[in-house]
């Protein structure tokens, strides 16, 4: 096997996924009408709404962790040797046992359902990712490359699966979910720029090939796959403890735990393996909310916090909590009117209106811990614990640093940066990712506003202030 093989095959399990799948664009009808709202009719809501609390599982943050790094939530995958051949091992950040030791902290080694040990991706492709050359699990991956179409790849791991092991080897049997799920995806999950995720879009595409009462899958597109990739930049999951709504449109509703489902839905044969998940996710969840923000690690000015702690509460403090002793967080949903930031991923809660009535009426959204989609007009203005290491900000990942969230007409146009996560790609005083100002766009690490989803405007409340403040007011921020 060549080299060029396994540079793209270690990509490939990279990207994750997983489900089977043909590729037939014909829409077939589902049992209920689907209805398209076409244009986007995004019904005004209040400029800041509360988003009142829903009941969440208790659980065990320690089996959480171990469900989440060693269990089968996803089960198809490469053969163990294999993967080991090809993506060599990895570093064993997590102190993993047992044949997990020799494998990257991103992918787990399962059983798939025939008995065939496999290596998977985990939530850590996308929730986990380096600053200042530390792991931090929870910290979004703003650094993966989905700009690549991976249909080709895929196909050569298939072929290379069939070749060694055979076309009707348990081998292949047990990888096939994850190559036809891939096959299924690859078209639709394509962005313009590496660092954001599509993986909004992944859910919205999956669900076109679904049954949605007992998650088998049909084999046949029956839902409208939408061409739009609107970029999302992955939140992190410190600040889940304190949120009433996930995501940062604050759709995702109800039982936490039944929602992450479906961010790994992508192996899932039916809704037994759904329900087997869903008595581990409860774990998961705990685990998730027991995440603290990392601490800045450099030496902060303790007389600008001071001050940049009361300009603090008296600008941001209504929408964005205060930190500390009694913190406080008011879980406002701010309306696209008042914060302004780009409006497709909140629109795209109303233009996917099948996507939504697909997901409420699904088996997600049936029982005691049933989950919902509630499109609302806005984003949720995110508490800001940790907020030095999670750059780039807003909800698509628009704005390298926080002195430019905090100065509107300063914001980059096209900009790039290094994609390298140690401290020289770092800038402590902007606070966020160095990079430069960029005129040409159409390279995929420009990041590029003017792009339909990437837009940097809106959210101007540190617009009239004066460096100093600025200045003062980052320094609070780096406390956080
Ligand atoms: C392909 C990348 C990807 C994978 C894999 C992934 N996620 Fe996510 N996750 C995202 C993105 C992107 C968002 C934000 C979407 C948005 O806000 O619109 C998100 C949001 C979330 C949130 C909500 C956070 C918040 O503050 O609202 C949770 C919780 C979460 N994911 C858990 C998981 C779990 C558990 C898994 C594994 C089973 C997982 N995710 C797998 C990309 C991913
Ligand atoms: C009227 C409500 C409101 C006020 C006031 C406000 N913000 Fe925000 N803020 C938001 C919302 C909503 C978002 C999310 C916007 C998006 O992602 O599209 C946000 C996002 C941010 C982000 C990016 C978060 C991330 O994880 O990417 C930072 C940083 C931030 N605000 C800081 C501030 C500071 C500092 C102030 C005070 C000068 C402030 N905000 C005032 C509502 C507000």
């Amino acid at each position: 096997m060549t080299q060029r093989i396994s540079k793209t095959a270690l990509f490939f399990f990279v990207l994750l996924i997983a489900f089977s799948a043909c590729k037939k664009d014909e829409v077939i009808p589902d049992t209920d009408p689907v209805v398209i709202v076409e244009p986007p009719v995004t019904p005004p809501i209040e400029p800041l709404k509360h988003i009142p609390p829903s009941i969440q599982r208790d659980g065990d943050p320690e089996a959480g962790f171990n469900y989440l790094v060693y269990g089968d939530y996803l089960d198809s995958g490469a053969p163990y040797d294999l993967y080991l051949n090809y993506a060599g091992t990895g570093s064993n950040r997590l102190n993993r046992t047992g044949d997990n030791a020799n494998i990257k902290y991103t992918h787990t080694a399962v059983d798939a359902p025939n008995g065939v040990r496999v290596v998977t991706s985990n939530c850590l492709v996308c929730h986990s990712q380096k600053i200042n050359g530390e792991v931090v699990i929870g910290l979004g991956n703003a650094i993966e490359d989905y700009t690549q179409n991976q249909a080709g790849t895929v196909t050569l791991v298939d072929q290379t699966i069939k070749a060694l092991y055979g076309p009707n080897s348990p081998e292949w049997e047990a990888y096939e979910p994850y190559s036809r799920g891939l096959q299924a995806v690859a078209d639709h999950v394509v962005t313009d720029v590496k660092g954001v995720s599509p993986a909004d879009k992944l859910a919205v595409t999956l669900s076109a090939y679904i049954n949605k009462h007992d998650l088998t899958w049909l084999g046949q597109q029956q839902l409208p796959i939408p061409d739009e990739v609107i970029p999302a930049d992955v939140p992190a999951w410190w600040l889940l403890k304190k949120k009433n709504a996930m995501f940062s449109t604050g759709v995702g509703r109800g039982d936490f735990a039944r929602v992450m489902i479906a961010s790994n839905g992508l192996t899932v044969s039916d809704s037994t393996k759904a329900r087997e998940i869903d008595n581990n996710f409860d774990d998961v969840l705990a685990y998730i909310f027991s995440l603290q923000a990392p601490k800045y690690p450099k030496e902060i000015d303790p007389n600008r916090v001071a001050i940049g702690q009361e300009l603090f509460n008296i600008k941001c403090a209504t929408c964005h909590g205060t930190y500390g002793v009694d913190e406080s967080y008011p879980n406002l949903l701010v309306s696209l009117d008042e914060v302004g930031t780009d409006p497709l991923l909140t629109r795209s809660n109303f233009s996917y209106a099948f996507f939504v009535d697909w997901y409420n009426t699904s088996w997600f959204s049936k029982g005691a811990n049933a989950a919902y989609l509630k499109p609302e007009s806005g984003y949720m203005a995110p508490p800001l614990d940790g907020i030095w290491a999670t750059a780039p900000y807003f909800h698509n990942g628009s704005v390298p640093t926080l002195e430019d969230v905090l100065n509107s007409e300063n914001r980059p146009e096209k900009w790039k940066r290094s994609y390298g996560t140690s401290a020289a790609d770092y800038d402590t005083e902007k606070v966020g990712w160095i990079y430069t100002e960029e005129t040409v766009s159409g390279s995929k690490i420009v990041y590029d506003s003017t792009l339909p989803g990437y837009g940097n405007q809106g959210h101007t409340y540190g617009d009239d202030l004066t460096d100093e403040e600025r200045t003062n007011l980052i320094e609070y921020l780096k406390t956080l």
